[in-house]
């Protein structure tokens, strides 16, 4: 029996959304394991598009249990009202498919206006967050200051919490000229959602464990990609969470033997939100109509997205970092009618050709890369449903793909519907 965990392998945006959708039919457990509502996956079914930030995608199908992990970071509101939001387009959730972490940490308020407040420039380093206070709950985490959810079940030591954490954050409110937050609105900011969010709530990784020895196949569903991990990414220009497949198992409570098969999602080119370097990145007209075509415009903050060609080198190294073991690759159509494509295949830094993705901040920003020309294709591969539907020089591009990154391409998505999808491999198989 194999678990399958599906994980971003570049900036995020990948399209993981359609692909756990589509393996989740035959998943009985969907699990999410880190970030927040700061991803932002689309899922097309039939004529319903349904756009999720932190409920797992599972969650849309009946009968399939969907688990929000100890690795999450959760704003109860916007959990509340997620839940409700899918509930007006008929999605019914209750405690019966839906469990979250009782461990997991929340996102208050105070972490948003952190957040908002670091990205408006005038404390530090602008990231280009989603001001979804991310950052700031996970260093809350870290700090051991931090309120979870089981927090929200004992109301009357919810005070001491609250009083422990605010002489943190209000130092740091005092120092940026700020007034300070008031114990009792923070308490009313929790009382008052505890009874939306309680319901749910769970001994996730005992459940893991029960669901596992039962024969239960278990897919994890990663948000954000490898190179926003807060260790192998673009540092500082990262999320704060590891976004690599080990994560997995430590966000959800299950050992790395629980895992099993990793799916790592790639663009068929290259995307970004926010700041950061990004070698490929097209600042020109190609650039231009690569977005228009790709409907390159974040879920979650409607950013433009930044767009650049394929880069094997980053993807080659997150297929190591993350232990990859095949690609879905998605949005190739968006690639029809280009007569010349590139593919990034190694580095010039400083004078010398180099095949990886340096650490440091300063040589990642200084990278140029090294191009492989690739002759286009006319025809189209937009819905196509199985290889022999592609064009020559399409499969030419996929299969070289494979071997500059050096992983198989396991499935390959051809637009946003469900079906439009050609199996190479099954994940849930090994
Ligand atoms: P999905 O799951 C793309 C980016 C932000 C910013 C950095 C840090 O839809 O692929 P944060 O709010 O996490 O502290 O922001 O990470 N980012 C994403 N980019 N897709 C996402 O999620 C992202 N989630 C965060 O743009 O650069
Ligand atoms: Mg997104």
């Amino acid at each position: 029996m194999a678990n399958v965990v599906v994980v971003g392998a570049q900036w995020g945006d990948e399209g993981k959304g359609k692909i756990v959708d589509w393996l989740s039919e035959q998943a009985d457990v969907v699990v999410r394991f880190q970030g927040g509502h700061n991803a932002g996956h689309t899922l097309v079914i039939g004529d319903k598009v349904y756009k999720l930030s932190l409920l797992p995608s599972g969650v849309v199908r009946p009968s399939k249990l969907s688990v929000i992990g100890n690795g999450v970071v959760l704003d109860p509101h916007a959990l509340a009202a997620e839940v409700e939001r899918l509930s007006e387009q008929g999605v019914s959730i209750s405690r019966d498919n839906l469990r979250v972490a009782e461990n997991a940490t929340l996102i208050l308020s105070i972490h948003r206006e952190l957040d908002a407040l670091r990205e408006s420039g005038s404390a530090g380093t602008k990231i280009g967050t989603t001001k979804r206070g991310i950052g700031p709950a996970y260093e809350d985490k870290v700090g051991r200051r931090a309120i979870r959810l089981m927090d929200l079940a004992d109301l009357p030591s919810l005070r001491e919490k609250i009083d422990r954490l605010l002489t943190h954050h209000n130092a740091l409110r005092r120092g940026f000229g700020l007034d300070e937050f008031k114990p009792e609105e923070i308490y009313e900011e929790l009382a008052s959602v505890a009874p939306k969010v309680l319901p749910y709530m769970d001994a996730v990784w005992r459940l893991l464990d029960d669901e596992r020895r039962a024969g239960k196949r278990i897919l994890f569903e990663g948000a954000q990609g490898a190179l926003l991990d807060v260790d192998h990414g673009t540092y500082p220009f990262v999320t704060s969470s590891n976004t690599v497949a080990g994560q997995a198992a430590t966000g959800s409570g299950l050992g790395p033997g629980g895992v099993g098969y990793v799916l790592g999602i790639a663009k068929a080119y290259t995307t970004r939100v926010g700041e950061g370097p990004f070698p490929t990145e097209l600042h020109d007209e190609t650039g231009e109509l690569i977005g228009r075509k790709g409907k390159e415009f974040g879920v979650v903050t409607g950013r433009k997205r930044r767009c650049g060609w394929f880069d094997a080198t980053l993807v080659r190294q997150t297929v190591r970092t993350s232990g990859i073991d095949g690609i879905a690759l998605t949005k190739l159509d968006i690639l029809d009618g280009f007569e010349t494509i590139k593919i990034g295949v190694g580095y010039r830094l400083d004078g010398q050709t180099i095949d990886y993705f340096p650490a440091s901040q300063g040589a990642q920003g200084r990278v140029e890369p090294i191009y492989e020309e690739f002759e286009g294709w006319s025809g189209s591969t937009a819905g196509a449903r199985s290889w022999a539907d592609l064009p020559a020089q399409a499969v030419k591009y996929v299969r070289r793909i494979e071997e500059l990154i050096g992983a198989p391409v396991a499935v390959l998505s051809t637009s946003p519907e469900r079906e439009d999808t050609i199996l190479m491999k099954n994940p849930f198989e090994g």
